[in-house]
């Protein structure tokens, strides 16, 4: 390709982005079809990606981790998504929810007992808000935590918890308020669950549209009791940290979905040269060319709306409104690409020969997760509307 370098890379992106792509290249990519097709996770993943730093890209050097800035970090997650959007979300997940959160909101003894052998890819890390009558209402979850000595005692159901059944820590919400006194949003508790707690288990896999080698369960605490010294922060602050922690969560979803798209348009651009109709290529008619003109723009786009979210969060500055933004564009760029996609391959594109039906069905999810786009559209609509 001619074209400038929109995002020119400093020598150690240069150097991540090529750790990652050999990694996807050699390690993710020759996979990703067969654990698919059988819904398999590959375990051996984690330590694989611990031992390269992938898990803890954003944490500081004292707790094993690279110390990147966000941007970066972002890179990198393109690259495995590219390959392989299962194994991205748990790098996603791991990176931004659960280890930010310690990091953040975490004591010196929490950090020091968990940040270090997340970072390692000793223990995997999960996040836990959702429940099956609490999705987009997130503040409306009834896990309950009740005071028990020195500890908690929780009760209640999470779903769609992201390798929950190969977690090693998960931060899980659950309220704090009582039944009598209930306080919304600000009566609700971040805590660290470990899956060595009695009472904790590990409940149905998902049977998924896509991401089918990344495990989503639920997870039951049946008078589970939790250590004091395993609660995160203050006790009635709990979704007020999820949130926090979701804007830069969307962050790595926005690129995940970026990875998928680019991966489509990949696809495509090399179908399109291939594939002869009417004695020519198809990427010499017009109808083609537009839409692989489509897809590069978004991705484009998308990415630079991404990378200056990423650069101004690095600012320390608020990115609720602009996270929102680049998880709700690169969710519908991962859409409409592979929609495309498909489209170009024609019947080829239909059937599982090609990667390309695969990326669409786990295009679909970043649609969903993480926030769907209609709550997106809530977040920014909601910040212009107070700005006024
Ligand atoms: N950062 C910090 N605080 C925030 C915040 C943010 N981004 N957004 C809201 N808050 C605060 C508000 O200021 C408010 O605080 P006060 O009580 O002091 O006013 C409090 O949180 C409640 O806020 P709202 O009144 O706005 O709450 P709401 O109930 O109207 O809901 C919402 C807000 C945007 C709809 C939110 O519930 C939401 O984002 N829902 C989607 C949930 C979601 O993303 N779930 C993903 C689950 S994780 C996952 O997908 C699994 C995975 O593993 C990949």
């Amino acid at each position: 390709m001619r074209h400038a370098a929109l995002h020119p890379l400093t020598e150690e992106q240069r150097e991540i982005q090529n750790v990652a792509r050999e990694f996807a290249a050699n390690e993710i990519a020759p996979n990703a079809e067969r654990w698919d097709r059988e819904a398999f996770f590959d375990e051996s993943l984690i330590g694989k990606l611990g031992a390269l730093g992938l898990l803890g890209m954003m944490l500081p050097e004292e707790y094993d981790g690279l110390g990147l800035d966000t941007r970066t970090y972002l890179m990198a997650l393109e690259e495995i998504a590219a390959a392989d959007a299962s194994t991205a979300v748990l790098m996603s997940v791991h990176n931004s929810l659960p280890t930010q959160m310690i990091l953040r909101f975490g004591t010196d003894e929490q950090k020091r007992r968990f940040l270090p052998r997340m970072a390692r890819g000793e223990l995997l890390g999960a996040f836990a808000l959702s429940e099956p009558e609490a999705g987009s209402d997130a503040a409306s979850l009834t896990t309950q935590a009740v005071r028990d000595g020195d500890g908690w005692r929780l009760n209640g159901a999470k779903s769609w918890v992201t390798t929950g059944s190969h977690a090693g820590v998960i931060v899980a919400m659950a309220r704090t308020d009582t039944p009598d006194l209930r306080r919304g949003a600000r009566g609700i508790g971040a805590f660290i669950v470990t899956p060595d707690l009695a009472g904790f288990s590990v409940g149905k896999k998902e049977n998924k549209l896509g991401l089918r080698a990344s495990p989503t369960v639920s997870l039951s605490f049946d008078n589970m009791r939790v250590p004091g010294e395993n609660l995160l922060g203050d006790a009635s602050h709990g979704f007020i940290y999820a949130l926090q922690s979701l804007d830069n969560g969307r962050l790595g979803i926005a690129a995940q979905a970026l990875g998928i798209a680019r991966a489509a348009l990949e696809l495509s651009l090399a179908y399109a040269a291939e594939r002869k109709q009417f004695g020519h290529a198809i990427s010499e008619f017009q109808a083609i060319q537009f839409k692989l003109a489509d897809m590069a723009m978004r991705i484009d786009a998308g990415r630079s709306l991404l990378y200056a979210t990423a650069d101004a969060k690095d600012r320390g500055e608020p990115i609720k409104h602009f996270g929102a933004m680049s998880k709700l564009f690169a969710s519908e760029t991962a859409m409409r690409a592979t929609t495309e996609a498909i489209q170009i391959f024609g019947g080829y594109g239909y059937v599982k020969d090609y990667p390309v039906e695969r990326l669409f069905r786990d295009a679909k999810v970043t649609e969903i997760y993480e926030g769907t786009s209609e709550i997106q559209r809530v977040v920014i609509a909601r910040e212009l509307l107070g700005s006024l």
